[in-house]
């Protein structure tokens, strides 16, 4: 008795001292398990008499008992210990900044096109859109631009069949509205979107691209009203300072036909190695709608007139944001793109 006394005392001190509960698990089975030496001990019984059975058989329980108390108490700690070491562990700091989520954001010409549209919107012009597979009846013909003409081999096209292609510029958009217009004006539209020539990809061009047409059409329309939209837009885009000035030139739909140029960014106009020292920069074609598009799209020469433009919006961007190659538009890389966020 005086043995299972000594194991009780040294199997709480066990307990106690257990750092785990696989440590612990090991007490129980060193004192409980079948060869434990309780279980040992207890072997003495059959020697016993019934009396000394009966003290020795209790003690052994109480003993038995007491150590599975103690393993019983000790267990609630370990775990309520090791909960709390888990929960230190895995504990989430509330105050941290969270990861930076990246927003998508509007593509750089998708912006120059929006800011174009806003300014000319704030012209009373409306936005006008136009297939871009489309016949040669309205890219060329209606516009003033019959078979066999020799201008047509400034636009290098895409043909789908002899009668279909897509557009090589915004212009039949012109011819479609003049025809959704029934010869009633005023008209006043712009049509921005995507259109494509057969040209060899380089740093300044691009089989596909975009424009931003513009049609006027209205009674007692002069020249002075298309530089004075021009003259207006140039300083909206690009800088109060700006001017701008035209340069004849030849479209077969327009009549005067001129280049428009802007004064340069860097010199405004003095001339820098930036302009080739010619102090502008030009940004769009344009002209007088020419009175035989005017008659094909139902409008009476005699009492109506227009202007029209034509311009590129990768080409105003370039000319902004100082972009030295066209190719960046059209390869998607997010460095690129992520660096024209002034929208957000
Ligand atoms: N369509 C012409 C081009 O692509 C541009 C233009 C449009 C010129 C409207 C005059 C008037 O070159």
């Amino acid at each position: 008795m005086a043995e299972l006394h000594e194991i009780a005392k040294q199997a709480l001190t066990e307990i106690e001292n257990a750092k785990s509960l696989r440590e612990l698990n090991d007490v129980r089975i060193k004192y409980l398990g079948k060869k434990g030496p309780i279980q040992e001990a207890m072997k003495i019984m059959k020697d016993l008499d019934e009396e000394g059975r009966k003290a020795f058989g209790k003690l052994a329980n109480d003993t038995k008992n007491a150590i599975t108390e103690a393993l019983e108490a000790k267990e609630r700690v370990l775990q309520e210990e090791e909960l709390k070491r888990k929960l230190e562990a895995e504990k989430i700091d509330v105050t941290l900044p969270s990861r930076k989520q990246t927003l998508g954001i509007a593509h750089l010409t998708q912006q120059v096109i929006m800011e174009i549209e806003d300014i000319f919107l704030g012209m009373g012009y409306t936005i006008a859109e136009g297939p871009e597979v489309e016949s040669d009846y309205f890219n060329f013909e209606m516009l003033n631009l019959p078979k066999g003409h020799p201008a047509r081999d400034m636009q290098d096209s895409f043909y789908i069949t002899e009668e279909l292609l897509l557009r090589t510029h915004t212009s039949p958009v012109q011819a479609r509205t003049m025809l959704k217009y029934q010869g009633q004006g005023p008209v006043k539209i712009i049509c921005p979107g995507k259109v494509y020539r057969r040209d060899d990809d380089d740093a300044t061009h691009s089989h596909q691209f975009l424009q931003i047409e513009g049609l006027v059409i209205d009674e007692k329309i002069t020249m002075s009203d298309l530089k004075g939209t021009l003259a207006y837009f140039a300083k909206k885009m690009f800088g109060e300072e700006r001017e701008i000035r035209f340069r004849p030139s030849f479209f077969p739909f327009t009549e005067p036909s001129v280049e428009v140029d802007v004064t340069c960014a860097k010199c405004l106009g003095k001339g820098c190695p930036m302009c080739k020292h010619t102090g502008y920069i030009e940004i769009l074609g344009a002209g007088m709608v020419h009175p035989n598009v005017l008659r094909m799209g139902g409008f009476d020469p005699e009492k109506y007139q227009g202007f029209a433009f034509g311009m590129g919006p990768e080409r105003i961007a370039i000319l902004k944001y100082g972009i030295d190659d066209i190719r960046q538009f059209y390869t998607n890389d997010l460095r690129f793109n992520h660096q024209f966020n002034r929208m957000l």
